[in-house]
């Protein structure tokens, strides 16, 4: 099996039954192809051209959402699917990829409740069909200073909300992870508070590029990336984009986040990407993009102010001191 080393030089095998970066470009530039009107008959070819063990297809729609396309080059997917925080399936970055195809991603319900006028439990496919599916390229960076250009498929969680009609009451949005002893070995360990949990302020909630993801590079989500939906807040560091979603609750009081209860001073509720707020333990003025090398011969870039999204989203927190609400 092939082996990849990892920052500091260990050597992980590279499972093969994920779909390489060159299968998943030409299948891209399938999409495109058809997102311009080819012939559909193509589909039959290009499916018996896929490994038999290659995930589900998905076929979005170019995102009309503005600053939805980074410029910058996308990550490797191999790499995306292989340098992975999911901590129910253990703390070296290998284990997701390693450990989540355990996870059973079908049936899956999503509980949608709290301060609204309509709960409602959905099945995952109304779920996903709610809305048309976008292709969105956005940054992710995560709070140990790496960070990737991603084309993740989904749509505004926005029109979700609508759906479920939050209350004048509702503040925060809560968002909780599966927690499923039976195939997430790192339930035994304690240093979070099980199940993973995350939250936002209903306004974060509502931004247009808070995403609702349920694919990415064209194919639904890999499990290690948390299929089968998970959400992506693109301007807020990798831990907020909680994963593997079942239940998505409205309150009135501020929700206290798995990492929050784990190390409040380390990992604060609004987590939005700053250069100029470090990390207790380390700085965050630059970045590691996967792919631009690792340990001390790797490319390091200056981290942007919201990741880049500050245009779009710094009037959410205007005339809040940055550094008290880290
Ligand atoms: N969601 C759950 N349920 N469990 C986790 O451990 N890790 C978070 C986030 N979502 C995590 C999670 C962190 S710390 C990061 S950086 C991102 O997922 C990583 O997403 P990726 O593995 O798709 O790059």
């Amino acid at each position: 099996m092939k082996r990849r080393p990892d920052d500091r030089g260990y050597e992980h095998p590279v499972p093969s039954e994920i779909t390489p970066r060159g299968i998943h470009l030409a299948r891209r530039r399938l999409l495109q192809s058809l997102a311009f009107g080819m012939a559909g008959g193509g589909i039959a070819v290009w499916a018996r051209a896929m490994p038999s063990a290659a995930i589900t297809a998905l076929q979005p729609v170019p995102s009309p959402v503005p600053g939805a396309r980074a410029t910058d080059a996308l990550t490797a997917a191999d790499e995306a699917m292989h340098y992975n925080n999911f901590y129910e399936f253990g703390f070296e970055k290998s284990d997701p990829a390693d450990y989540a195809h355990a996870m059973k991603t079908r049936p899956w319900h999503v509980t949608v409740d709290g301060l609204v006028a309509q709960p409602r439990t959905f099945d995952l496919d109304d779920l996903r069909g709610l809305a048309t599916l976008e292709e969105r390229t956005y940054r992710l960076r995560c709070v140990e200073g790496w960070s990737m250009v991603i084309p993740w498929i989904g749509y505004s969680l926005e029109r979700l909300l609508r759906e479920v009609e939050p209350l004048g009451s509702a503040k925060y949005v809560e968002f909780t992870s599966l927690a499923d002893p039976a195939s997430m070995p790192n339930l035994r360990s304690s240093v979070i508070d099980w199940p993973y949990r995350e939250g936002l302020r209903l306004d974060e909630a509502r931004h247009p590029l808070t995403l609702l993801a349920f694919g990415m590079y064209g194919e639904v989500l890999p499990n290690q990336n948390g299929a089968p939906l998970r959400l992506v807040v693109p301007w807020k560091y990798g831990f907020k984009s909680a994963k593997s979603l079942v239940r998505i609750r409205f309150v009135e009081q501020r929700p206290v986040t798995a990492w929050e209860k784990t190390a409040p001073r380390e990992y604060g509720f609004y987590a939005n990407v700053n250069p100029d707020v470090d990390h207790p333990r380390w700085s965050q003025a630059t970045e590691r993009r996967l792919g631009d090398g690792s340990g001390l011969f790797a490319r390091r870039r200056p981290t942007q102010l919201f990741n880049g999204y500050a245009d779009q989203v710094a009037g959410l927190y205007a005339g809040m001191d940055l550094a008290k609400f880290y």
